[in-house]
């Protein structure tokens, strides 16, 4: 009864609800129409966008489409149909990336450069088969980021990156929203388990819009499409994935592969069956037909849409590629058969010297501008004068400018033929071009230098910079572009000014783009940055030569500024990872009166620090002795042996003189052998010493 009553029951309401359903099913269909519409519009544009690099419709026009589209689903989110290429489903950031370990490794590809190369992995992969291969299949080798696609049934479920091979990052969510990217594939509902592996990339048109856009906000620029790429995927927020031009390209089924293909070509026309994208790919006989394909795509490559850095080639035939297998993380059925690195001709118009912090004078050239590897260049850094000498280069010549890494751009040569008839040398600067002290280069050296110290005004600027910067001082609320204002007005000379700017609080209310609020706000910084450490204080001097690290061996090895400031040559050689050319940099930088100076404004001014505990050494076996390392050791190097006599209280020093206590000679002992001897210094050898660090348990 019950049964049949609730039937009832049901009946009727489904009775009711069907009428409802009735007519709204109708206002469902016709959105869903509508939607599907839209779908296929967008679909076809992102192909003839994508693929065929035409586009049928202007940017806007698509952009009209895609917020109509998000529209209608943001009204009808269950109506959202599962192949749209707007992601609006959880629009939420994700908290963090899930890792995913990959079922089979993705693995990376062995390279070869050349012609010979290529034979030689051609032959090896025949040689262990026993039979010549007669057929390989070429594909562009696109510059974007490996990633695994999972599908079930037929649906897409699932993106992760390479990862380190083993395990990556789930990024379902960016993934989801590339608009060449099929979520449903027709035909494949039997499918459980599919697998494909493939590249997502930025095409160049969608990242030059992309850089001009954020340009204009007046926000960062990514350096190439590869890093747009990649910066894109690296989102946990999916809306901003959604909103980069991103695309994917496939080129392997690693699961879910119907019987009946049995080559690589086979696989990739079935991945286009299926609506991807793939990589484009040639079929090819020979070594001969390879080369000729190589050479055709390097003249051609810079009209592709997207950026390659060179082909695959694949043995076509999986079966074979099966036999072939793995050697160690690479496949013995493929290679990448690389470009060499894009370089183009332009030319250097002038050379501007530019005065770094510690006084090196760095040559920029400028240049007509050019796109190397998808980037305008326009200028070039040509390093130090022994550079400029090295390649001979000349104002006004034909050179060739190539990205090293991938990003910085470099000069790679000279086109000598086309030197003009007024070329013009570049010459060292006689003065500072900042400041008009003297240059120094010292015979045999390539780094030419501004001796201005901190008179020069660029390295003031610079010095300025980095005393406030996140590692030193830290003063984050004083930005390097109001510190260059403050110095080019003249309220902030030297580090010490900085701790004057409150007396100037009225004034700097009334700048430009400043208030009453970033008044205060650097003001306080500036005043909690007081507050610091030995190590940050003496990094932020800025002392050639003085790193991080090295501050902080001063740090602990004196305990105070004091003691460092009072330290002689021999003392300060003895800290760890300090040598001569640096320990000379500390000694020279506390003799300068300015230099005193400012450190006393400092700390009249109120900055201060802990002193630091000092390792109490002169318990140690070897206090008070002075040691000095020369010659080739046979178990250790100097360095080992350096610091293993520091660690018994020794201090090491870099020359023998009359204060030195011994010297450890090792092979090859030279001059300071023979000093020693003069000296009457005690020599001990590599034997001896070895006995001396076991006796104290140092060996
Ligand atoms: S096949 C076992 N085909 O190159 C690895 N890779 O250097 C099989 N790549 O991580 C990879 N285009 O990101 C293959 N047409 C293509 C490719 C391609 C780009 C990338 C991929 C891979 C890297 C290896």
């Amino acid at each position: 009864m019950h049964t049949n009553q609730s039937r009832i029951m049901n009946t009727q309401t489904s009775f009711f609800d069907d009428a409802s359903k009735d007519s709204s099913a109708k206002a469902d269909d016709k959105i869903i129409a509508q939607m599907r519409a839209l779908i296929e519009v967008l679909k076809r544009h992102n192909h003839a966008y994508y693929v065929m690099d035409a586009p049928t419709i202007s940017d806007g026009e698509y952009d009209g489409l895609r917020r109509e589209l998000m529209t209608l689903e943001e009204q009808h989110p269950d109506l959202i149909q599962p192949d749209s290429p707007i992601n609006t489903v959880g629009g939420e950031p994700l908290p963090f990336f899930t890792q995913v370990a990959h079922e089979v490794p993705m693995l990376s590809l062995g390279n070869v450069f050349n012609a010979d190369d290529l034979s030689g992995f051609l032959r090896r992969a025949n040689e262990r088969l026993g039979v010549v291969i007669d057929e390989y299949e070429m594909e562009l080798k696109l510059d974007g980021l490996a990633v695994s696609l999972k599908y079930q049934y037929g649906q897409f479920i699932q993106a992760v990156t390479r990862g380190d091979g083993q395990v990556g990052e789930d990024i379902t969510h960016n993934v989801r929203t590339i608009r060449n990217l099929p979520l449903t594939l027709a035909g494949c509902e039997q499918i459980k388990r599919l697998e494909i592996r493939g590249e997502v990339l930025m095409p160049k048109a969608g990242f030059e819009k992309l850089n001009r856009e954020s340009t204009a906000r007046g926000e960062k620029t990514f350096a190439n499409p590869r890093n747009a790429a990649a910066g894109s995927l690296r989102q946990l927020n999916a809306a901003i994935a959604a909103a980069r031009p991103l695309a994917f390209f496939g080129y392997s089924v690693n699961d879910g592969l119907p019987d009946g293909i049995t080559t690589q070509s086979g696989a990739m026309q079935w991945l286009g069956q299926l609506g991807f994208e793939t990589a484009p790919f040639e079929i090819a006989k020979s070594l001969d037909e390879i080369q000729a394909f190589y050479a055709h795509i390097i003249k051609t490559r810079s009209q592709l849409p997207f950026e390659i850095d060179g082909l695959v080639i694949k043995v076509n035939d999986l079966g074979l590629q099966a036999r072939l297998g793995f050697l160690s993380r690479e496949p013995r059925w493929a290679t990448a058969y690389k470009f060499p690195a894009e370089t183009v001709p332009t030319r250097l118009i002038d050379v501007e010297w530019q005065v770094g912090r510690t006084g090196t004078l760095t040559p920029v050239g400028r240049l007509e501008p050019i796109t190397v590897g998808g980037v305008t260049v326009s200028n070039v850094t040509l390093h130090n004068f022994g550079e400029v000498e090295r390649l001979g280069v000349m104002i006004g010549d034909m050179v060739n400018v190539h990205r090293a890494g991938d990003v910085i751009p470099k000069v790679s040569g000279v086109i000598g033929e086309l030197r003009p008839t007024d070329a013009k040398p570049i010459l060292l600067p006689k003065a500072c071009p900042v400041c008009q002290s003297p240059i120094s280069l010292p015979e045999g050296e390539a780094l030419a230098r501004c001796t201005g110290g901190l008179y020069c005004a660029a390295q003031q600027q610079e010095a300025l910079i980095h005393f406030v910067s996140r590692r030193a001082m830290d003063i984050d609320g004083l930005g390097s572009q109001w510190l260059i204002k403050f110095f080019e007005m003249g309220l902030v000379r030297t580090v010490a000014d900085i701790y004057k700017l409150h007396k100037q609080a009225e004034h700097l209310i009334t700048l430009e783009g400043m208030g009453d609020k970033s008044v205060t706000k650097m003001l306080s910084a500036i005043e909690t940055s007081k507050q610091t450490t030995l190590p940050r204080f003496i990094f932020a001097l800025g002392i050639r030569g003085v790193g991080e690290s090295t501050a902080l061996s001063l740090a602990q090895q004196f305990g105070d500024l004091q003691p460092i400031i009072d330290a002689d040559l021999q003392a300060l050689q003895a800290v760890p990872d300090i040598g001569e050319v640096t320990a000379q940099s500390i000694y020279d930088f506390f003799r300068a009166s300015h230099n005193i100076e400012v450190v006393q404004a400092l700390i009249e001014a109120g900055v201060h620090w802990q002193a630091m505990d000092t390792p109490d050494k002169s318990s140690l076996p070897l206090a008070g002795e002075t040691w000095v390392v020369t010659g080739t050791l046979g178990s250790m190097g100097r360095d080992e042996a350096k610091d293993k006599l520091i660690a018994l209280g020794a201090k090491v020093a870099g020359s023998v003189s009359a204060k030195t206590t011994r010297l450890l000679a090792g092979e090859k002992a030279g001059s300071k052998l023979e000093k020693a001897q003069k000296l009457g210094v005690a020599v001990v050898l590599e034997d001896e010493f070895l006995a001396l660090l076991t006796s104290y348990d140092q060996a």
